[in-house]
């Protein structure tokens, strides 16, 4: 969509040249940042005609609540390095929109203050911490906060090898912005985790999260069916077919190449989410079409805010709307549940 292109660019003369390079970089060469765009636009929407789509409904049903889209906020580090208002401002647009903003442990806000600026259902990311009782704490919080799923991203027991952050250096936090501790403090000052990044986890702790939150785990960052199995065994309540928009390991399997079998192995056990490089209403159809149950968008509502705040995240979930109305009529589908595997053809990958 050309809103998206054009609030990139306004972020990018807008922003220090470090922050914006923090939020567009991938890992390595970026092969994977780039084709995690690219693969969609090799699935080509096979439409249906004559059929009655005198109302569209672009509605779900996600963990038992229903959306107005499938198009959920993925957690981002850091928001206030986009907007003073940062993760505030784009919590307020998911709940305009009647979608779901996923709060990061790695925010420049409280969850508290979080909670009590959103309108819309909140999902809390987990990064988890070396010192696990740090986490536990989090996470009962989060869920005494309303929080109503925990996303434990499993793809980063270590950092991936990020040129353009290492180009920068560790860029300073402006005055006033700091990461979060989640622990009720109005503010951390550390920008590294408390513990440090715990890179022991393994499938039993899903089961350790949903015992420390009461809260349903949504894991975030598997791309082969064979971890797709795994989580669902292991108790996750969905997935997210992720590769961390590029970040971690350049050169694996674009999200969009991955979906299909991973959709197959959890075979409609558990909902599918995706995310990386969706940029419009037919990338969303595409998903769906895939497997998908939602999608998913970080870096377009990232160029929202940086642009225009709240308005900003808004404009972009409003475009993200509308395509994809207007791509479900075109395709001939009047809801999601019409939008199965036949209306997708594949290109060779
Ligand atoms: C990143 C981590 C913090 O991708 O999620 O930068």
């Amino acid at each position: 969509m050309r809103l998206l292109g054009t609030l990139q660019q306004r972020a990018r003369a807008q922003l220090p040249r470090a922050h914006y390079d923090y939020f567009a970089g991938g890992a390595g060469d970026e092969q994977t940042l780039r084709e995690n765009a690219a693969a969609w636009r090799r699935v080509w929407i096979s439409p249906r005609v004559m059929v009655d789509v005198s109302r569209v409904d672009p509605s779900c049903v996600l963990l038992g609540r229903r959306l107005a889209l499938p198009i959920l906020l993925a957690p981002m580090a850091s928001q206030r390095l986009l907007h003073h208002d940062g993760e505030l401002a784009a919590a307020r647009a998911a709940g305009a929109a009647g979608t779901v903003y996923c709060l990061s442990t790695r925010a420049t806000a409280d969850l508290a203050e979080v909670a009590a600026a959103a309108s819309g259902p909140l999902w809390f990311q987990l990064y988890a911490d070396r010192n696990r009782e740090h986490s536990e704490r989090v996470l009962a919080r989060a869920a005494e906060h309303g929080y109503e799923a925990v996303m434990l991203t499993v793809d980063l027991p270590v950092g991936g090898r990020r040129e353009r952050e290492r180009l920068h250096g560790a860029f300073p936090f402006p005055d006033g912005v700091a990461l979060a501790s989640h622990l009720g403090s109005r503010a951390a000052t550390s920008q590294t985790p408390i513990g440090g990044w715990d890179c022991t986890l393994t499938w039993s702790d899903v089961g350790w999260v949903r015992a420390a939150s009461g809260l349903p785990v949504v894991v975030k960052g598997v791309l082969s069916a064979a971890d797709a199995v795994a989580a669902v065994e292991a108790g996750a309540d969905a997935i997210v077919v992720s590769n961390h928009g590029g970040r971690q390991l350049d050169g694996c399997v674009p999200t969009a190449v991955a979906l299909r079998d991973v959709a197959a192995a959890v075979g409609g056990r558990v909902p599918v989410l995706v995310d990386g490089g969706i940029s419009d209403g037919a990338d969303v159809v595409r998903a769906l079409a895939l497997g998908a149950d939602a999608v998913l968008v970080g870096r377009p509502y990232a160029w929202g805010l940086a642009a225009d705040g709240e308005d900003g995240v808004r404009d972009v979930l409003d475009a993200f709307a509308e395509d994809l109305r207007l791509t479900l009529a075109l395709t001939g589908c009047a809801t999601l549940a019409d939008v199965d595997a036949d209306r997708v053809r594949l290109a060779a990958w």
